[in-house]
């Protein structure tokens, strides 16, 4: 198969869909890969390093539409993009249809086959290219409270893990999911003393077995977030209601009660923030202050750390364009229930009923598109 890898266009998207080292697995398949001059370097791979996979490099962005019968990106394709997509094209990246009416009706109209990552789904409705996303916002939340507990940046002025004789910061995180977790082994591994909430007692379980003795897990309720927020450090809202805005469990008139310079980190601001008094921020101004206390909901976390992501996200989407280019589209969705759920418009025909719903629109069957 002929696969194209265009550099991103989408303000300050520097990551890219395919590393080096996935660029060698399709062609030693004797697929041939064509990435976009330049596309790898914000995420530190230079176009020497595809060459010597067996990549080539073509110089425009058009240059790489015209030729890929597949491509592989990260973000949806936006506006300059949409002429340059071919009837049957195979278009594998993220698309976040429902929240788009004029990318889905783009879609639509050009006849592409659009293989959506957030929506390739495990039997066990996890989302696998989701999560290396929410394992990078996790574990980052962390560190930039850590930042931000600093006196110069506004914090508290605590160091998370204390020092002998001091005791280490109080950390608190609301949803023990993926995020949730990963930023309980940082902050853990810090030092610091760190309380886990979560609705499901089966995961407040499954945490209290694996994570150290720093961390403790608690029923996430308002009257125990109410008592929590006067005494931690930072806070990190991390639930996840699927399909749905985020609860406002962190209420505006508990700001009063917490210790000034207290840190909130919103990484669910993508879902609307579980703090009310949330807005979505960007890394060139990623924080806001209200009533003495902290905000940081950068919406696009895994952005600053282009290298890591890129990774991260290629690992996980791999194994699935390698089954694509092997097999075709049809069969590579015929074998596998996962990367089926991931068809969401297909020949003009929209296939998934998430995005029928939110536009309105004709849903048909993913069987009659195969
Ligand atoms: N800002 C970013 O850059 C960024 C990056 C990745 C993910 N995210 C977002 O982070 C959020 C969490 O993602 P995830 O992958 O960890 O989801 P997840 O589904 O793995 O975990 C969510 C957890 O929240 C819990 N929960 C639900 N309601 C709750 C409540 N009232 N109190 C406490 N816990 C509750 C659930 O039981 C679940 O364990 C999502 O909104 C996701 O979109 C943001």
């Amino acid at each position: 198969m002929i696969i194209g890898v265009p550099k991103e266009i989408k303000n300050n998207e520097n990551r890219i869909a395919l590393t080096p080292a996935g660029a060698a697995e399709l062609s030693k398949r004797g697929h041939e890969v064509y990435i976009q001059a330049g596309g790898g370097a914000g995420s530190g791979f230079p176009d020497e390093d595809y060459i010597n996979a067996g990549a080539k490099i073509l110089p425009t962005i058009e240059d790489v539409y015209g030729i890929a019968e597949m491509i592989i990106k990260v973000k949806e394709p936006i506006e300059p993009e949409y002429k340059l997509i071919k009837k049957g094209q195979i278009l594998y990246t993220y698309f976040h249809f429902a929240s788009s009416e004029e990318l889905t009706n783009a879609m639509i109209e050009n006849g592409s086959v659009c293989l959506a990552y957030e929506t390739v789904e495990m039997a066990n409705r996890s989302l696998p290219l989701l999560i290396p996303m929410s394992e990078v916002a996790g574990r980052m939340s962390v560190q930039e409270g850590a930042k931000y507990l600093e006196k110069t940046f506004g914090g508290y002025g605590v160091l998370l893990g204390g020092v002998p004789g001091v005791p280490p910061a109080n950390v608190l995180i609301i949803g023990g999911g993926i995020v949730g977790t990963e930023a309980a082994k940082m902050a853990a591994g810090l030092g610091a003393d760190v309380t886990i909430m979560d609705v499901s007692l089966p995961r407040l379980r499954y945490l209290d077995d694996i994570m150290p003795p720093n961390v403790k897990t608690m029923m996430s309720n308002e009257y125990n977030i109410r008592e929590a927020v006067k005494q931690n450090d930072l806070i990190i809202g991390a639930v996840l209601i699927p399909g749905a805005k985020a609860p406002h469990l962190v209420t505006r008139d508990m700001l009063s009660t917490m210790k000034p310079g207290t840190v909130l980190v919103d990484v669910a601001v993508d879902q609307g923030g579980c703090f009310e008094t949330t807005k979505a921020t960007t890394h060139a101004e990623p924080t806001f202050v209200v009533d003495h206390v902290l905000h940081y909901c950068v919406a696009n976390m895994p952005g600053a750390v282009p290298r890591t992501s890129t990774i991260a996200l290629t690992n996980a989407t791999l194994p699935y364009a390698i089954q694509i280019a092997q097999k075709g589209w049809k069969q590579a969705c015929i074998d596998s229930e996962p990367l089926r759920k991931g068809l969401n418009v297909v020949d003009g025909k929209v296939v998934y009923e998430g995005v029928a719903e939110a536009f309105n629109l004709p849903l048909h069957n993913v069987e009659s598109v195969l």
